[in-house]
């Protein structure tokens, strides 16, 4: 049975991020090299993209590289990077074709030349898109975001153009990479670690988080439909109580 059928449309989560994790792990199950799979995750990505899209999921923001990802051996980072670049070369039409705007935040400066290249022009041809926005999470580590935001804000206070009283969330937001994106409401993590890993920490203060044992080659459509039924199951009190909520 389609578990789609079981999503109420009107509930959706605005903001989906997930931290695809387990390619090495399957890979090693198969007998593969890592490389292998990466490239499997790959179509996982477009799974969750594609169901998202036809959902009307508005944010969808995937865990790609980490700043820690760097310490990896050179080899496998060259694979992320040029499975990167293909598969932006490979899913600009589709993302043209469903006006899915793409967006990256991290360290973009610390990519190699072509990934940035690559990337810039993607984003910059997709800016437009309007019915979902996909942000690749690259080089990427919220503890620097924060240390970035903190720095940003202090100059501002410095040169006098914000005043410290002024400084509250809204201004922090502002400064942060997801300056665009709403908070995170649903945060999926795969392949049974349940850690968040330096990821939104911020953004996900109020997320609802989904661990599931399947590794992220085997992620299908159906994987993420559970995902969101079971988010939707739950009850989101933002510190109030039920009597307050109904
Ligand atoms: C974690 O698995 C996954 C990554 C470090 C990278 C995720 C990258 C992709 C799915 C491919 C490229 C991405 C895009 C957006 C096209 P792991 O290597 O940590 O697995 P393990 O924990 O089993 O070793």
């Amino acid at each position: 049975m389609d578990l789609k059928e079981h999503i109420a449309l009107k509930q959706l989560p605005k903001h989906i991020a997930i931290i695809m994790d387990g390619n090495g792990r399957w890979a090693k199950q198969q007998g593969l090299i890592r490389a292998i799979g990466h490239e499997n995750g790959t179509k996982s990505v477009r799974q969750v993209v594609e169901a998202s899209a036809e959902l009307g999921i508005q944010n969808l923001t995937l865990y790609a590289f980490s700043t820690e990802n760097w310490n990896r051996p050179k080899l496998e980072v060259q694979t992320l990077m040029k499975l990167l670049v293909s598969s932006l070369k490979k899913e600009i039409k589709t993302l043209q074709d469903n006006n899915i705007k793409l967006t990256a935040i991290g360290n973009l400066g610390t990519l190699p030349k072509k990934v940035y290249k690559e990337l810039h022009e993607v984003i910059d041809n997709t800016k437009h898109n309007t019915h979902m926005t996909l942000t690749l999470a690259l080089s990427y580590g919220s503890r620097e975001e924060l240390l970035n935001t903190v720095k940003e804000i202090s100059i501002k206070v410095k040169n006098n153009i914000i005043s410290v009283e002024k400084i509250d969330e809204s201004i922090i937001n502002e400064h942060l990479y997801t300056r665009n994106l709403p908070d995170v409401d649903l945060l999926i993590r795969t392949s049974g670690e349940q850690r968040i890993s330096n990821f939104l920490l911020w953004q996900i203060a109020y997320a609802e988080l989904y661990f599931t044992q399947v590794l992220w080659p085997d992620f299908t459509k159906q994987h993420l439909y559970e995902a969101i039924i079971e988010y939707q199951k739950r009850e989101r009190r933002f510190g109030k109580t039920s009597e307050q909520l109904s």
